[in-house]
């Protein structure tokens, strides 16, 4: 089509048929005064829903920054005192699979017949639920199953803690993080920097003397136990930096006759001179001079 540049030329715009012309700005009724009634979702509901969202992460990101997360203690597999636990909020799911019908022989039913027949009820609960009345002393199924589950939920939390306390009472038990906030606390008031809650690690001790004729016994005896580096693994000791430990009469004493705490004797696996060569190279075994 040519139009040319005529400049009295009218433009018309062909619009789109299916979209009816409202009378100025559609604004949807406000539905606050008339409780039983609905509001429309978009946009005032989603509106009020979204400045409310709003409100909370700020509030959250805040609270993060004044006051970051502490570190929980590092992961300590020789502790035979603690008690695991989970965290408040799913105390009650714990507590609840103590209970004989949800756990052992029907544990599926506790893990998950229940949970999947509460949690599949609340999905479902816009299509179950379709009455219109809002009120809740109104709408007795919902309102009673909700009481009912948050009576639940509290109690058994409340139950499942104060077994946990009385579980350290009688096995006497102070929890890790007890002692440390303790611990920190003390520090504090004495004005000292509460000690880190990450441990530092022992500066390396390397091994001395690597090619001695005795490391071929410590490689076929030892480190299957006090591993390859030598640097102890598990409740295994670090053989590096044992000569500062032990005087080489300790360590003849040690290696002959082993130690209580699963340490094997070799007076019987290796011949006198074997043991007085490795535990020559052990005393060697000592730090770097500072
Ligand atoms: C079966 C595993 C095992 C083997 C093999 C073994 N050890 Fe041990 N060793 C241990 C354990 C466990 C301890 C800790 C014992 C304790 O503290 O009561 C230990 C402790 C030691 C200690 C004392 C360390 C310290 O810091 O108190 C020395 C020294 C030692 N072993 C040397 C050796 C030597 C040398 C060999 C090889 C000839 C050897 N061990 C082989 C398990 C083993």
């Amino acid at each position: 089509m040519a139009h040319g540049h005529k400049s009295n030329e009218k433009v018309v715009y062909v619009g789109d048929s299916r979209v009816k012309k409202g009378a100025g700005v559609q604004i949807p009724p406000d539905y606050t005064s008339y409780p039983g009634k609905s509001e429309a979702f978009i946009p005032n509901f989603l509106l009020k829903e979204w400045m409310v969202g709003c409100v909370v992460l700020v509030g959250f990101l805040v609270w993060t920054i004044a006051e970051p997360a502490p570190l929980g203690y590092p992961a300590d597999p020789t502790n035979a005192s603690f008690i695991p636990m989970p965290d408040w909020y799913f105390l009650f799911l714990y507590q609840f699979l103590k209970y004989p019908y949800v756990s052992q022989d029907y544990i599926v039913l506790g893990t998950m017949g229940i949970p999947a027949v509460l949690f599949g009820g609340l999905l479902l609960a816009p299509f179950l639920d379709t009455g219109k009345e809002r009120r809740f002393y109104r709408r007795p199924i919902a309102s009673s199953l909700m009481f009912l589950s948050l009576i639940a939920v509290v109690y058994l939390t409340v139950i499942s803690w104060s077994h946990y306390t009385h579980q350290l009472e009688i096995t006497n038990t102070i929890p890790e993080h007890h002692v440390r906030e303790e611990k920190a606390r003390e520090a504090v008031e004495k004005g000292q920097e509460p000690p880190s809650t990450v441990k530092k690690p022992a500066a390396p001790v390397a091994i001395v003397d690597a090619k001695d004729p005795a490391m071929d016994i410590v490689k076929a005896q030892c480190i299957g136990c006090h591993a390859t580096d030598l640097k102890g693994q598990g409740s295994f000791p670090a053989l590096t930096g044992v000569g500062d430990k032990y005087s080489k009469e300790e360590l003849v004493e040690i290696v002959t006759n082993g130690k209580s705490g699963g340490m094997p004797e070799f007076g019987s696996k290796l011949s006198a001179e074997e043991i007085d060569q490795l535990t020559t190279w052990l005393a060697k075994q000592k730090a770097p001079a500072k």
